[in-house]
């Protein structure tokens, strides 16, 4: 029978949200106090799924597990995000973009579990979820 594990992760980073071409006026209407530098503190939950390991009673290596997801938040921990991050040149880092770009970085890197669910908390108030279709 399948079992599903979550392990969670936090990790800092800052961001701007705009979009090309909008006036400032524009941006400010659309993303309201996000336009301006900001930071927060993101809680990253990973659940994967998988058989239990008959010889070991586990789905997938924890220590394996975490280690794949600090290797996946290491390039975004404590960065500006829309500076510093190639991917987020060009794309607004949202809390659903970032939680997008760790699911796809993590992805292959879970086996032999599968990757059910990245949930990507913003703070108490704002989480989003991508799971596998
Ligand atoms: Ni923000």
């Amino acid at each position: 029978m399948p079992v599903r594990v979550t392990k969670q992760l936090e990790f800092a980073a800052s961001h701007t949200y705009s979009v090309p071409g909008a006036s400032q006026a524009e941006n400010e209407k659309l993303f309201g106090p996000c336009v301006r530098h900001h930071g927060h503190n993101y809680m990253l939950q990973v659940t994967v799924e998988g058989e239990t390991d008959a010889r070991t009673g586990m789905v997938v290596n924890v220590t394996d597990l975490k280690k794949a997801m600090q290797e996946a938040v290491a390039e975004l921990d404590h960065r500006h995000l829309n500076r510093d991050v190639e991917h987020f040149r060009e794309r607004n880092p949202t809390t659903e973009n970032i939680a997008l770009y760790i699911f796809e970085k993590l992805r292959s890197r879970v086996a032999p579990a599968r990757l059910r669910t990245v949930r990507l908390h913003e703070d108490e108030s704002l989480s989003v979820e991508v799971n596998d279709a």
